[in-house]
């Protein structure tokens, strides 16, 4: 039922976007969206995909069995997003270079991650295990694609397993504020790479570069740590 409305939207979403902002996708070579763009390219596509009558609560209330399938591996399957003023700030403290890969664990909707790939033009990856948030990804992600520069990589899978991508991940989000610290920990070590992290609860044993109390969907005051790493 989900699937079938989410599918009929991205159907009227890339009929809309043919028509309309196909233009932009001709522009060649892709560039980075300023931070206006590319806010305006996620809550447009988001909207696409909103049901009408109950918004987008299908991420955020999943059904029992799906929400014991995430909780039964040791995370924690509330729902809540990181803002694009905290994905800005992030952007500005961490100056990511050309060699960068973004990763977000814990993907959800995809919309913090996307709009990371659309601001910086670098590939980007993340990680959800929850089949409804992942499918709502894989369908922004479509819908975005014309304007993303390099691939964005959305596997549905355990954070704590080691993908292919782990070796490259070095801007990461983790939004691990209902994680324990044993769950976070192994999930931070499948990335070797990382050189920017930016986490909702202090690491045991390393001392922040930063932090500070910026919005989320739960809280225009959530205190975030950020982490910037010599690179290898
Ligand atoms: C607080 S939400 C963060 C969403 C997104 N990163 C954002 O900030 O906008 C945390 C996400 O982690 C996911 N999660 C929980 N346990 C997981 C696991 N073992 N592997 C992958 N994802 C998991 C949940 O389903 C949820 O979507």
């Amino acid at each position: 039922m989900v699937a079938r409305r989410v599918a009929n939207l991205a159907n009227l979403g890339l009929a809309t976007f043919a028509a309309g902002a196909g233009v932009t996708a001709q522009c060649e070579p892709r560039r980075p969206l300023s931070a206006a763009e590319a806010r305006r390219v996620v809550e447009l596509f988001d909207r696409m995909m909103l049901d009408e009558e109950y918004g987008d609560i299908h991420l955020y209330d999943l059904r029992e069995d799906e929400e014991h399938f995430v909780e039964a591996l040791g995370g924690d399957a509330t729902y809540g997003e990181l803002s694009f003023d905290l994905l800005e700030w992030f952007l500005a403290q961490t100056e990511v270079q050309p060699e960068d890969v973004l990763c977000d664990l814990g993907s959800g909707s995809g919309r913090a991650l996307i709009y990371l790939a659309l601001r910086t033009g670098l590939p980007a990856v993340g990680v959800e295990l929850s089949p409804t948030r992942h499918q709502h990804a894989e369908i922004l992600r479509t819908l975005a694609q014309p304007f993303l520069r390099e691939e964005v990589e959305l596997v549905q899978g355990d954070l704590q397993e080691m993908h292919p991508f782990g070796k490259h991940a070095s801007v990461v989000l983790f939004a691990n504020k209902l994680f324990s610290e044993e769950f976070s920990a192994s999930a931070l070590r499948v990335l070797p790479r990382i050189r920017a992290l930016l986490t909702l609860k202090p690491l045991p044993g390393e001392l922040p570069t930063k932090t500070a109390e910026l919005p989320t969907s739960w809280s225009f005051k959530q205190p975030v740590w950020l982490y910037l790493r010599d690179a290898e």
